[in-house]
């Protein structure tokens, strides 16, 4: 199975900005405990980050009819795009929402995402622990439906 791990704006940063709140891991670091956590799991990890909102949607497009999974962490655009949210809709695998951080216990802004209820679930608050445990529950239900 593949499954792709997607990231939006400014985690290409990640390890430095507010280290207390994301931690000191790399996004590089976070696509090698992807891989390597898929890699035991026997699934096809492919990882991306963008900055644009639009190369996003058009990536979901793009892996629409080959994958088996997206673990996404939308970044700033779960609280602000109905366009990602409806790319992810038009997805009929499982979706995984994941945030580093507890989004519940930041600013109110954070508090809505418009990924939440076109996801499978959502991680929040793990680090970037959760990208893992998101890939695992591909792995654990390699049949895991939307
Ligand atoms: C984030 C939380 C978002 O509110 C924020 O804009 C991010 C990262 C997280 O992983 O905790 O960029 O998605």
């Amino acid at each position: 199975p593949v499954v792709y791990v997607l990231n939006g704006p400014n985690l290409n940063l990640l390890g430095t900005p507010q280290p207390e709140i994301y931690g000191y891991e790399t996004l590089e670091d976070v696509k090698r405990l992807c891989t390597e956590t898929g890699q035991e799991a026997g699934l096809d990890i492919r990882f991306h980050q963008s900055n644009h909102e639009g190369a996003l949607v058009e990536l979901i497009h793009e892996v629409r009819t080959e994958a088996d999974g997206i673990v996404i962490n939308p970044a700033a655009y779960t609280h602000t795009s109905v366009a990602i949210r409806d790319a992810l809709v038009a997805c009929d695998f499982a979706i995984m929402e994941v945030h580093i951080s507890n989004v519940h216990r930041r600013e109110a802004f954070r508090h809505h995402s418009y990924v939440s209820d076109a996801a499978t679930g959502v991680i929040a608050g793990l680090g970037v622990e959760g990208y893992a445990a998101a890939v695992r529950v591909f792995a654990l239900h390699k049949q895991t439906e939307n």
